[in-house]
């Protein structure tokens, strides 16, 4: 392994990237790489998704991602193409940003991968340069490398070095993995804390490096495999962060302490640091849920007992239960009592509710005979989706409307919007004026000022006698 700077790097090139699939990770990537200058030419085979976005429409809601989409629709950097095999054929480099969702054992599938490579290699009219920016397992490029050869008819000359064989056409693979979150994709493409590149020739290396040359940050130079496990060990580290709060704020409800106040404590260690250490209802998500899933099961192929890791995900689901039971505990019978929902999607700056702990939640709580009313800034479309509007189940137009008759509310997705209500307001709207607080958004002394009785996380029901919140408080 060894770390450049982006900056070291030689000359700009300007060789065509092409990039497949225009999910969450693909068209943030597509219009991220435009943003640095490239000509780029993004391909989904779902026509009508290629349709919607040519006509300025993303598809989803991610802060910034609509304007930049105008500004390079128009700036003609950026191609939306419903032709995968043409957009192969027009790229030199090339990268997947298929699904790779997990099979029912937890494994991740990686048929839309396979299929990709098979496209690449039916379509190889000169060197590529393929790279993963999907979350893969480890060892997947070599999957690729093979398959590459395989459906190319032993023409393609994979690296290293990417001189081809007399007779072949050269191709290397890579992996990049991405780190963008949801809500904030645009801000970590630009402003990455590292770019990880696993290469197996110069050349690979030397193209990925001109490419983030604009970006200015450590740039780690590694192998496939490397690369691959960065990806997983990181998501795998940031989950087990969250569990590991989570499991501190429940031992700090029994002795009365503060998980807020722990979590600074600890975090202001550099060694620790202070993010990913928000207690609440657990992690959601189209990544480290699935993410975490894959790192255990490729651990367990390999004959790698990370058990550990398993009690991370255990811990995660007991969060539901957790939670109901704090309503249990406001308001006692659940059956018949009307209950507001503030926050559908899985975090907050994003509409995605793909494995959001609020719709199971919602589930539980739908099944013991509670009538919801729901709300979310931007998730209501793709939850009426899943749950449709039924006797038990509305859905509002703002968090008032939601508190109407209500005999709590329930607070799941920490949404600006959520933390700038009139509390007052709401209480004058409720049945009974209860909160519980899934996400710690709210100050305990506000809420109780504003005539609530108040259920948070981990913090008790109200500031800890004695804590001094100079710099920085100890509640949120
Ligand atoms: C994650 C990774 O952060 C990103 O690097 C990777 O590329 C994709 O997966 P994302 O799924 O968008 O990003 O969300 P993230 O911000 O990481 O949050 C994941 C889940 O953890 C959310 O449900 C969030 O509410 C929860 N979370 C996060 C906590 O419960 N506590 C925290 O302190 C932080």
């Amino acid at each position: 392994m060894s770390e450049i700077s982006a900056s070291q790097s030689a000359t700009q090139d300007n060789t065509p990237i092409t990039v497949l699939g225009l999910g969450h990770i693909g068209l943030p990537t597509a219009l991220g790489l435009a943003e640095l200058g490239r000509q780029v030419i993004g391909a989904d085979d779902d026509a009508r998704k290629v349709g919607l976005i040519r006509g300025g429409d993303p598809t989803f809601y991610e802060p910034g991602l609509a304007e930049l989409l105008a500004k390079h629709l128009k700036s003609g950097k950026f191609q939306p193409v419903d032709d995968v095999a043409a957009a192969v054929r027009a790229g030199s480099i090339i990268f997947i940003c298929v699904g790779t969702p997990q099979k029912a054992n937890g494994q991740a599938d990686l048929g839309q991968v396979e299929a990709v490579a098979q496209v690449v290699a039916r379509n190889l009219n000169g060197y590529k340069l393929l790279v993963e920016k999907s979350t893969v397992p480890a060892i997947t490029a070599q999957w690729l490398k093979r398959t590459i050869v395989r459906y190319n008819s032993g023409k393609a000359s994979p690296g290293p070095g990417s001189a081809p064989v007399a007779g072949t056409i050269a191709f290397d693979v890579a992996s990049n993995p991405e780190f963008l979150r949801e809500g904030k994709a645009l801000e970590d493409f630009l402003h990455p804390n590292r770019i990880v590149c696993g290469v197996e020739s110069e050349h690979a290396r030397d193209l990925l490096v001109n490419l983030y040359s604009p970006l200015k940050c450590p740039v780690v130079i590694t192998n496939t495999s490397t690369a691959e496990l960065i990806k997983h060990a990181a998501n795998a580290f940031l989950s087990m962060k969250i569990s590991f709060i989570n499991m501190v704020s429940d031992l700090c409800e029994k002795v009365g302490a503060d998980v807020s106040a722990v979590a600074r404590g600890i975090g202001l260690d550099n060694r620790i640091g202070p993010q990913f250490l928000d207690a609440g209802i657990g992690y959601g998500g189209y990544c480290f849920p699935k993410d975490l899933r894959a790192f255990i099961h490729l651990a367990e192929e390999h004959g790698v007992d990370f058990s550990l890791l398993q009690e991370v995900e255990h811990i995660n689901q007991s969060r539901v239960e957790m939670f109901v039971g704090k309503v249990r505990q406001a308001i006692w019978n659940l059956r018949g009592k009307t209950l507001g929902v503030l926050g559908l999607a899985f975090k907050a700056g994003t509409d995605d509710i793909r494995e959001a702990v609020s719709l199971k939640i919602i589930e539980t709580l739908r099944e013991e005979g509670s009538i919801l009313r729901l709300y979310d800034p931007q998730a209501i479309p793709n939850t009426q989706r899943v749950i449709p509007a039924s006797e038990q189940i509305s859905y509002c137009t703002s968090a008032y409307e939601v508190a109407q008759g209500a005999h709590a509310l329930l607070l799941l997705t920490e949404w600006e919007e959520f933390r700038q209500l009139d509390l007052a307001r709401l209480r004058g709207a409720m049945e009974v004026p209860v909160l519980v607080d899934g996400r710690n958004l709210y100050d305990p002394e506000a809420v109780h000022k504003a005539g609530f009785e108040y259920f948070s996380v981990g913090r008790g029901e109200s500031k800890p006698a004695g804590t001094h919140t100079t710099t920085g408080t100890a509640v949120k």
